[in-house]
């Protein structure tokens, strides 16, 4: 039994295969009634762009926090970057590789991260760069972070460890939140940020950071994620516009997928199995996924008008590649608003046959996992539009 299954099982739920391209599956889509981005609380309707710049994004941008991922601290931090070592000809020479240490103090607390950048040699600097939090447990693999491959097409990589910003424990102790703790304070508020945040806020540090960081161009960078981390992307380049491009590989449930459809991950199996990833609040939405005044297409318009790209796997059903899609489709209103092609279509691709619209969008054969497939695509999407 998969390890997909098996969680099912613990949680007392049947296991029903939904069928990529299914005609039925296709046809649910119809009814999941999903709230519009275009329609105020209040019901009235967005009427220009102005409107969803200056008023409607603000409003959904709030209700993500307070029911869905908590809020990202925005009080200042002390940064200090200390480059702990330069390699001028990594990669045989096709690259500059830097690890710098940055620590993060506030009052008596403080914290380290490490970040990694490849940085290419022998082209025009600044130069564009991907950024991200490598799930590297998965194995090398299922999450491919190919250096040679990205300095080739003339782009930096710049890695950091997930874990210095939060080690995905439900404590909260041994990440960045106690730096944010008032006094007495052991844990987030109901409506306070949660592990993915934590991983988002430090996403949104690193390109602090690139501001100094003369070999960078901070206004040609993409954040990518895949999978937890695909989540944590989409959230970071939600809450930082500086992100030119967002980027999210098989993310899923409480990333790109709807809650609605309710097919592979749910929100009580999120809630239940990683209880600190979202914040206290969204637990009232357990089997409740009606109730949730937004759903993930509302998130993908957020990102709005910068390009986004949204990416599933074949055979990835616990991350529901229909509704991944399905998100994408429905964050095309906004981005037509805004003057963008937006998706540019409303059917579901073939296998490997990628949308590279301001929505870029592929399903590719086979699980889940971050692959040199989905890079170049990344890639292909980069050179269109950083
Ligand atoms: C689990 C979890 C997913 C998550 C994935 C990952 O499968 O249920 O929501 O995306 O881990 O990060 O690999």
């Amino acid at each position: 039994m998969n390890k997909f299954k098996r969680k099912l099982m613990n949680l007392g739920l049947k296991y029903v295969k939904p069928r990529i391209h299914d005609k039925k599956v296709q046809h649910i889509i119809k009814d999941y009634n999903l709230p519009d981005p275009l329609i105020f609380q209040n019901g009235e309707k967005v009427i220009d762009k102005k409107q969803w710049i200056e008023k409607r994004r603000a409003e959904i941008l709030h209700l993500f926090k307070e029911n869905v991922y908590g809020k990202i601290p925005t009080e200042a931090v002390e940064t200090n970057y200390n480059i702990i070592n330069e390699d001028k000809k990594a990669l045989n020479g096709f690259a500059t590789r830097k690890a710098i240490k940055i620590t993060f103090r506030r009052g008596r607390r403080q914290i380290d991260a490490k970040l990694q950048i490849y940085v290419p040699n022998n082209v025009d600097r600044p130069v564009p760069a991907f950024v991200g939090l490598p799930n590297w447990w998965l194995g090398y693999k299922r999450s491919l972070w190919p250096f040679k491959h990205v300095i080739q097409r003339g782009y930096a990589l710049a890695t950091a460890r997930f874990g210095d910003f939060d080690p995905n424990s439900d404590n909260f102790k041994n990440g960045v939140h106690p730096l944010f703790y008032k006094e007495g304070q052991t844990r987030p508020l109901e409506n306070e940020w949660g592990t993915i945040g934590a991983w988002s806020w430090g996403l949104i540090e690193l390109m602090n950071y690139f501001e100094s960081d003369s070999d960078i161009d901070q206004n040609r960078i993409a954040v990518l994620g895949h999978s937890r981390m695909g989540k944590a992307a989409l959230w970071a380049g939600v809450n930082d516009e500086r992100f030119s491009i967002v980027i999210s590989n098989n993310s899923g449930c409480c990333g790109a997928a709807l809650f609605r459809r309710k097919i592979g991950e749910t929100i009580k199996m999120i809630n239940e199995c990683f209880p600190h990833w979202l914040c206290f609040n969204f637990k009232k939405y357990n089997n409740r996924e009606f109730n949730l005044p937004v759903d993930q297409h509302i998130l993908i318009a957020l990102v709005a008008p910068r390009p986004v790209y949204i990416a599933s796997g074949q055979d990835d059903i616990w991350a529901d590649p229909i509704g991944e899609f399905l998100s994408a489709k429905h964050a095309d209103p906004v981005y037509k608003l805004l003057g963008t092609t937006g998706l540019g279509t409303d059917k579901m691709p073939k296998i490997n046959e990628p949308i590279m619209s301001t929505i870029g969008y592929h399903i590719r054969q086979g699980g889940h996992k971050l692959s040199l497939y989905d890079w170049h695509r990344y890639m292909d999407f980069a050179d269109l539009y950083l």
